[in-house]
């Protein structure tokens, strides 16, 4: 039973596999949280926050006498507004003659099987039939406002998620200025925070640091949920290592602009509060209307970071992503940006599927610029008809050449976006977000559509539909290539305007919402300029998303590091690119760029036609090898063997599978040394009494002479060692020297 109620203790307890939640309702009837960490069973937990006198923490009315019970002091589930709780709040709200206050009383709750859906809103789904969800329904007796805390348990997938809805039940208009998702207090402990920051073509750097005391904020008031602040935060004791210690994870499952803020209190408790950014934010609540926070996933284990990795990845391949490529054998394909830009027509794209059909690539991807006047990035978005000046008859001769190789043929769009010079720019100049009497913010010399307008989501529904209805396109690209500036509704009115950038990404949702639908037998890849919108909101309709507009891979394996603390390798697009590579200049052996896109959803992105008959011999090689250890790589377990903030030398990791069966180690050079000390790896998740065999070691891209070592690590392939003898004693690697080489090593249980 995942959620129990005890009526004489009042008390809520969620249960995981592993982990307990609880909260308890006090004697005035405020819900307050319990216990959230490693599995304890039912026991009440109120005895743990003995009343205590602190000066300048005040009381409730009804509490004045009993001084020791304070808001600002006791663990909270969701902050009431302006009543007494002097940390981070989850509400602001107003009321018609400015008042802004609410005191959350339990008024009632109900537990069912299944879980709850949010309207309008990516969620987690139960299409696995485990879950239970919880809703308690709180009141404020001023305003009439009532809000209903959503939780979701997934007892197998040692998951919890949560919502909020606020309904307005009063008699006038309300005003939100803020509305969080939730709000966690962990009462005891110390914590570093983790974080995974960047910028554009550098997503996703993982940061570590212990937490101040202080308010610590992870947010983006971008309008999209950034390459600069990943919505994903982690706590863990300080100690907590990959494999040792208590960990968390907040992710909000949302693509906007977002904010998670920590806050260490006078206490020592600290606060976790996550939700939508409150800057510029406001929402109408009129009587009877109802506003829903987006969902937060949280995860607790106390093994360390790898499980809570494991745990998220589970989660959103078998409860966030959707539809039939969520573990269905996804194409390896070829995307023709970095080998042509701009600049191509029918025949050049085909005679790169010619050469890419005759290597084992198995889709081409027709990116940027097929469309409109689209002939570099200042013009044409919008106008979603085919440029025939480049693929003259349209797209059905070329995707009919492509298909003929035997390929699946993919398009890349950009559908939120609108050039100030296109046909529908012209037609409405009030369908993009601008600010009245200013000129426009521009970043890429284009602007943003106010996908918040029921008549452009209906435009873009209808235009993508007419392309996916009449060609036979497997595979969209949706990218999203600016931040949103000049956030104003030209159809919303002056007190709704806060509402803009949110009712922007409902938009964007429903518009997905209704084109996965319609089409689910085409795979949707995510984009934002790369990584600009890698979240679990994007995961619910995109299967994958293309990590980083940064294809080189050597940058790569610090960007794919931090990406796997929350995501699955199954979600990450990789490539492999040109040499020199386009945005660093940096050359590197052609393997090793398909070891580190082979820790992603692997394809290409160059003109394989420039390849010499070796490279090409390479490509049909590694395309060869992909495939052969596909179900390992894609929907195995992913174990991190290193830490690119302390090991300069290599980048290692390593793939098993669930039933411990098999394992891929991979290797990358990264700094090659004099009188290089021994690459030496201890391989993590495998059975420790089983019986495992060194199947293959290959070495790839190592052109400098050979160095000692080399053999002797050779003479291990085919040997065989327990379990714990590789995870204990480890292995030492061939000695790699030059630049950027790469080894793989496949182990087999006997
Ligand atoms: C940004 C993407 O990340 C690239 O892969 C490419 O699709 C360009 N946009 C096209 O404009």
């Amino acid at each position: 039973m995942g959620i129990q109620f005890d009526a004489a203790a009042r008390t809520f307890t969620l249960s995981t596999r592993s982990t307990t939640y609880q909260m308890g309702l006090d004697h005035l009837d405020h819900l307050l949280h319990l216990y959230y960490g490693p599995a304890i069973g039912q026991g009440d937990l109120a005895a743990m926050y003995p009343p205590a006198d602190r000066g300048f923490s005040p009381n409730h009315n009804a509490d004045r006498e009993r001084r020791g019970i304070s808001p600002d002091a006791l663990p909270q589930e969701y902050t009431g507004c302006n009543t007494g709780d002097f940390r981070l709040s989850c509400l602001v709200v107003r009321e018609e003659n400015g008042a802004a206050g609410a005191e959350w009383r339990y008024a009632s709750h109900s537990i069912q099987k299944g879980k709850y859906a949010l309207t309008g809103l990516p969620a987690a789904h139960d299409e696995e039939n485990e879950a239970e969800s919880l809703c308690i329904r709180m009141e404020d007796s001023v305003t009439g406002l009532a809000l209903e805390l959503l939780y979701g348990v997934f007892e197998r997938q040692d998951i919890i998620t949560r919502a909020a809805r606020l309904v307005n039940g009063g008699s006038q208009t309300l005003r939100l200025e803020k509305a969080a998702s939730m709000c966690l207090d962990l009462p005891f402990g110390r914590w570093d925070m983790i974080h995974f920051h960047g910028r554009h073509a550098m997503e996703r750097r993982m940061e570590r640091t212990p937490l101040m005391n202080a308010i610590q904020t992870v947010s983006s008031t971008r309008g999209a949920s950034s390459h600069h602040h990943n919505p994903f935060v982690i706590l863990c004791d300080r100690k907590a290592n990959e494999e040792h210690g208590l960990c968390y994870g907040v992710m909000p499952v949302y693509s906007g602009s977002h904010r998670t803020d920590v806050e260490v209190d006078q206490n020592g408790l600290t606060r976790i509060v996550s939700g939508i950014h409150d800057e510029r934010f406001s929402w109408q609540l009129a009587p009877g209307e109802a506003f829903t926070a987006p969902e937060v996933i949280l995860a607790c284990t106390e093994n360390g970071l790898t499980a809570l990795s494991q745990q998220y990845h589970r989660f959103i391949r078998h409860n966030v992503c959707r539809g039939e490529f969520r573990f269905a054998r996804r194409p390896v394909l070829i995307n023709n940006w970095e080998a042509t830009y701009f600049d191509f027509d029918s025949d050049a794209i085909v005679r790169i599927a010619e050469k890419a059909a005759a290597l084992g690539v198995e889709m081409l991807v027709l990116d940027d610029g097929w469309f409109g006047k689209r002939n570099d990035d200042n013009s044409g978005l919008g106008d979603w008809f085919v440029n025939e000046n480049k693929l003259p008859g349209g797209l059905s001769p070329l995707i009919e050449r492509v298909n003929a190789l035997g390929m699946k043929f993919g398009i890349w769009v950009e559908p939120e976006m609108v050039s100030e010079d296109s046909e529908l720019y012209r037609a409405h100049p009030d369908w993009a977000l601008t600010l009245p009497g200013r000129a426009p913010v521009m970043s890429r010399n284009q602007m943003v559509l106010d996908m918040g307008r029921p008549d452009v989501v209906d435009y873009l529904t209808e235009r993508l539909t007419d392309l996916l209805a009449n060609n036979p396109i497997a595979y969209v690209k949706w990218d999203m290539n600016r931040n949103m500036t000049d956030v104003y509704s030209r159809v919303l009115p002056a007190e709704r305007q806060g509402e803009a950038a949110h009712r922007y990404m409902l938009g964007v949702y429903k518009l997905l919402e209704t084109l996965t639908t319609r089409f689910p037998h085409v795979l949707f890849e995510g984009c934002a300029g790369g990584g600009g919108r890698f979240d679990a909101g994007m995961l619910a309709y995109f299967t994958q998303i293309w990590c980083s507009d940064d294809t080189d891979a050597i940058e790569r394996l610090v960007i794919q590091h931090g990406t796997s603390f929350g995501y699955p390798v199954s979600s990450m697009g990789a490539h492999v690119s040109a040499c020199p590579n386009h945005q660093t200049g940096r050359t590197t052996p052609l393997w090793t760029r398909a070891v580190a896109a082979m820790a992603g959803t692997f394809g290409y992105e160059l003109d394989l036609n420039k390849l010499s008959d070796e490279e090409a011999a390479q490509v049909k090689e590694q395309i060869a090898f992909f495939d052969k250890h596909y179900q390992l790589i894609q929907n195995g377990l992913y174990y991190r063997l290193t830490d690119p903030t302390e090991e300069e030398r290599y980048a290692a990791w390593q793939f098993v599978d669930e039933e411990q069966g098999e394992t891929l180690v991979n290797l990358v050079l990264t700094h090659p040394e004099a009188n290089a000390r021994p690459l030496h790896v201890w391989l993590r998740g495998l059975a420790p009494d089983a019986l495992y065999r060194v199947e293959s070691l290959d070495i790839h891209g190592c052109h400098a002479a050979p160095q000692a070592g080399l053999d002797l690590a050779m003479e291990g392939v085919g040997k065989t060692y327990s379990g714990s003898t590789l995870m204990h004693a480890g292995y030492t690697l061939p000695q790699l020297a030059g630049d950027y080489p790469s080894v793989q090593m496949y182990v087999k249980r006997v």
